[in-house]
């Protein structure tokens, strides 16, 4: 009986030590699991950008898209799909928000030429990131991050 109930004791301090741990190897805040989302569309144009012609601009498919931090270090990549659209999540307990906002910026290799003959078919496409907001969805709590606006460097290849 005495041994039982010890075993009883040990289980539950077992349990209860066993939740937090959990919790923190999976991002969890206030019981929401934390993500951080960068997410952006990738348009066929001189500078990468919708132009005048708003949503009919045409769009980027397959272009490789890279998340550079400080010194060139690619830390995530993804590969838009058919409408131009790329997606990455990072983990927030591998980055901190602010310093993803501050060190990194969005880096468009593929040739613009790819997607038309009459663009150049060097340099490729630079963008900062801007924080838009959280979302909840379900049990997510994502933090939506944007490329804030992409710009034509000719010597891209060159820098990192
Ligand atoms: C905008 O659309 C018009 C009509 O389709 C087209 O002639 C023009 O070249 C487009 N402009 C740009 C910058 O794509
Ligand atoms: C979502 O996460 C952010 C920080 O990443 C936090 O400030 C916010 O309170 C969270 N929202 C909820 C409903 O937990």
């Amino acid at each position: 009986m005495a041994l039982k109930s010890l075993l009883l004791v040990f289980l539950l301090i077992a349990a209860l030590t066993a939740v937090p741990m959990a919790e923190a190897q999976l991002g969890l805040i206030s019981g929401l699991l934390g993500l951080i989302r960068i997410q952006g569309t990738v348009f066929c144009t001189a500078n990468g950008n919708m132009g005048v012609n708003g949503t009919s601009t045409p769009v980027f498919p397959y272009a490789k898209v890279q998340l550079q931090c400080g010194a060139g270090n690619t830390v995530s990549s993804a590969t838009t799909n058919n409408f131009g659209i790329f997606s990455m999540v990072l983990d927030p307990l591998q980055f901190v928000l602010s310093s993803l906002l501050s060190n990194c910026n969005l880096l468009v290799n593929t040739p613009l030429s790819n997607c038309n003959l009459n663009l150049p078919s060097v340099g490729g496409l630079l963008s900062p990131l801007q924080f838009i907001g959280n979302t909840l969805q379900g049990l997510l709590n994502i933090s939506n991050i944007i490329p804030s606006g992409f710009q034509f460097l000719p010597n891209l290849n060159y820098l990192f």
